[in-house]
This record gives structure tokens, sequence and C-alpha cells, in this order.
């Protein structure tokens, strides 16, 4: 089958060759663009169509949007000053051609629509095919799909970035597991390999699990080693950056509930509440809430950006320390290749006793968009946000640092 396929590729080609030649005849002349009848025998050898139409919208939405326009009725911005006009894919002219011409036209081109063949392999461009074809039959007015095809999709990989949430939701019915570990702090001196980059020192480390609920919003458990915590977080997508760029970016609420588990420290004797009342635990000091807004911007496919201001409220705190802090992590991604990107968060934190900005950064190995490695290296071993900012920060002025790795893998 494969063979055959070829064969009609090469054919095809022949038929360019002289098109080529004549081209300067019929240049001016705006007559129908048809495909070889031969084109019509070419077979897709795209068998999950579903997964095709994926594929395709994907490239689709990097490539052909500023002629064809987000939902291809030929209107996109650049379609402007053309002539003949990008193809309208609703066109009862275009749904009548056969895959197999459609396949032709995108891999040969004419005029200022390129030819394809040299820039996508065979099987991106019938991935093309799959979702040119599929468009009609979703051209009801604000159809999801159509949503879908304009909303701007992997801003980040995951739903968390090191220790900063994300505006990433999951996928509807799909699961997140993550794992999260931080050695104890080291400097690079002989205590760096005396204490294997301080792998041998107390170390934190946090697992989370969690669910999508609809496709924008999700729910998630974690325990963290440190202060025995569990939490329960919740994250709901509000907007959807688009394409269009009617929405500029992408906001999303978040809020988790912290409670510690581990013992009380031992009550000096005679303590107070600040009123002067006796002293003692009770349930809810183990308490710790944090609400956050969550902005982000992909400002192209390798660089994504995002601010989250954080409310965090403990409800025990020392004397000299406040219930309430503020912080505003500045995050953000840049894509070195196509599996590894950098990640860097820099939080500016308020109304708190912690002396320095708490500061990340890590190398992101992602062998697929559903499963990454990433090498920390932060200024803390604390891992929830509301650890993270309000916690002494390393004094990284005098060399100290924390290694670490997280470990992440969608359903
Ligand atoms: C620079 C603008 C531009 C870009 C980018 C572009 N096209 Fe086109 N496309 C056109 C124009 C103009 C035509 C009409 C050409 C003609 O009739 O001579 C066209 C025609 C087509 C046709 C033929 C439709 C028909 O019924 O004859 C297909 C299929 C097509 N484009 C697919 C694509 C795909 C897929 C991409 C992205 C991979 C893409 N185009 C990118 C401008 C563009």
């Amino acid at each position: 089958m494969m063979l055959r396929f070829s064969k009609f590729v090469t054919r095809a080609k022949n038929i360019v060759f002289s098109i080529v030649f004549l081209m300067p005849l019929w240049s001016n002349a705006q007559d129908n663009w048809v495909a070889p009848e031969s084109t019509n025998q070419l077979v897709s050898p795209v068998t999950d169509t579903d997964q095709g139409i994926a594929e395709g919208s994907k490239l689709y939405q990097s490539l052909c949007v500023a002629c064809h326009g987000i939902y291809g009725k030929g209107d996109g911005v650049a379609a402007a000053g053309l002539d003949p006009k990008p193809a309208n894919f609703y066109s009862e002219a275009f749904r009548k051609q056969s895959d197999g011409a459609v396949f032709w036209k995108l891999s040969k081109g004419r005029g200022v629509m390129a030819g394809y063949e040299n820039m996508l392999n065979e099987k991106d461009r019938w991935a093309l095919v799959a979702y040119l074809k599929s468009l009609h039959k979703t051209d009801k007015k604000d159809s999801p799909k159509k949503i879908d095809n304009n909303s701007v999709k992997g801003t980040f990989l995951f739903t968390q970035l090191i220790n900063t949430q994300t505006v990433q939701v999951l996928p509807q019915k799909s699961a997140e597991f993550t794992i999260q570990h931080r050695f104890g702090p080291t400097t690079l001196n002989k205590r760096f390999i005396n204490q294997f980059m301080g792998m041998d020192l107390s170390s934190n480390i946090r697992i989370a699990f969690a669910m999508a609920l609809n496709e924008n919003m999700y729910m998630e458990l974690g325990r963290t080693k440190f202060g025995k915590v569990y939490d329960v977080g919740i994250k709901y997508l509000w907007l959807r950056q688009t394409l269009d760029t009617k929405t500029p970016f992408s906001l999303a609420v978040y809020s988790n509930l912290g409670v510690m588990t581990a013992k009380f420290p031992s009550l000096v004797e005679g303590s107070t509440f600040e009123d002067g009342s006796n002293f003692d635990y009770i349930f809810s000091h183990r308490l710790t809430y944090n609400f956050q807004l969550i902005m982000a911007r992909k400002f192209s496919d390798i660089f994504s950006f995002q601010l989250s201001p954080v409310f965090i409220w403990r409800n025990l705190v020392p004397v000299d320390e406040n219930n309430l802090v503020v912080a505003i992590p500045i995050s953000g991604r840049f894509k070195l290749s196509t599996k590894t990107a950098l990640l860097f968060e820099v939080a500016p934190v308020f109304n708190t006793a912690n002396e320095r900005l708490p500061l990340s950064l890590s190398y992101e190995i992602a062998s697929s968009s559903a499963h990454a490695f990433q090498i920390v290296l932060s200024s803390t071993d604390q891992i929830l946000e509301s650890a993270v900012y309000t916690q002494p920060t390393y004094d990284y002025t005098k060399g100290q640092f924390v290694l670490g790795f997280n470990i992440k893998r969608l359903f």
C-alpha cells in the first residue's frame, strides 16, 4: 500500500514540473485550481481520524491561520491583499474535492500558497487534510470545537511550574501525578561532596494526585513531609487566552487548604494568646489557607510568562509574624528544544519575616507532553507555596542553595 502511495506522489511531481514551466502563461488568469485526476486515488494513512484531526489542528494553527483564518473561512489577517483569496474550507467547491486532491494541493501549493511537501512529512500533511475536511462538520455557531480551535494550548505543560501553580488545568477525564523532592541545603565547597549535594541531609518530599472534574476545573490532594502536611487544592480556569487575541491572557483561580498533622512544638510555660488569656493548641491552629489568582500569557511557542499573586493565611504564627502573607510569584518557561525547557520563579513577598526573595530555577526534560523530569535549583527546601513564601529562604548571597527534582506524569 505504501509503495503504491509513494508512486503516486512521484507521478504528481512530474505534473508539477510542467505546471512550473507553464506558470508565466496562466499566472494572471485566476482559473480554478484543479488537482490531477490521479490524486483522487490517494489513500490517507491516517487511521485514527480523531487523532489526525487533533494533530492537523495544531499544525493548522501555527502554519495556516494567517491566510485561511482561525475558522478556515479564508479570512485570515494576511488574506486582505491576496488575489486569488485563500480558500474557504466550508465552501461547496472545497468540500467536493477528494482527500487526495486536497493532499496534493497543500503538498504542491500555487502562487502565494506554499507547497508544504518539503516542510511537512506525509503524515502531517494527511493530518491537515483530515482537519480541513472536518471543519464544515463543526460549523455550528460557537460549537465547543470552534472555541477549542481558538484557544491557546500548552501555555505550560503541567498544573505546577516548579513550586507555583500555573494556569494549566487538566484535560477532561485525565489525572496528574507529581513527586517533588528537595535535598537539604548545600554550598559549593567540601560539604557539597561530603553530603552528596545535600542528599544526606534531611530532605523534603511531596507527592500529589490531581483529577479533572471537568475541562475547566480539577481537584488535588497532596502530602508533604515537612510538617506532615496534607493539602487539598482546587483550580478553576476562568479565561483562556485566544489565538485571535480577543482574550490576551489566561486567568485561573486556585485555592488550597493545608492541614499540619505533625506534633505541635512544646509550649513555653506561661504562653498566652495575644489578648492575654492562657494559650492552648486547638485543631484550627493546624490550618493554612491560600488563595491565588493566576494570569499567564503564551507569547510564542518558545516563551510563556505568568504572574500568580497568592494570599496566604496561617491560623497560628509566632508573635512577630503576620497571619496574612502576600507573595507575587513571577514565573515563566523558555522552551530550549522540543523536549527541554528552562523554568524560573521569583517571588517578591510582603508582610513577612522572610528577608530574601524565594528563587527557583529548573531544567525540564519532557519525554512527551505527558511526562517530565525537572532538575530543580532553589533557595528553599519548602514545596507548598504557603511554606515557600512564609519560611526562611536560604542565604544564596552566601552561596547556599537546594537541589532537587520534580517528576510529573499525566494520565
Ligand atoms: C500566504 C498565505 C497562505 C498560507 C500561509 C496558507 N495558504 Fe493555503 N491558500 C492560500 C491561497 C491564496 C490559496 C488559493 C490559491 C489559488 O487558488 O491559487 C490557498 C489554497 C489552499 C488550498 C486549496 C483549496 C482549494 O480548494 O483549491 C488548500 C488545501 C490550502 N490552501 C491549504 C493550506 C494549508 C493546510 C495551509 C497551512 C499548512 C495553508 N494553506 C497555508 C494562501 C495560503
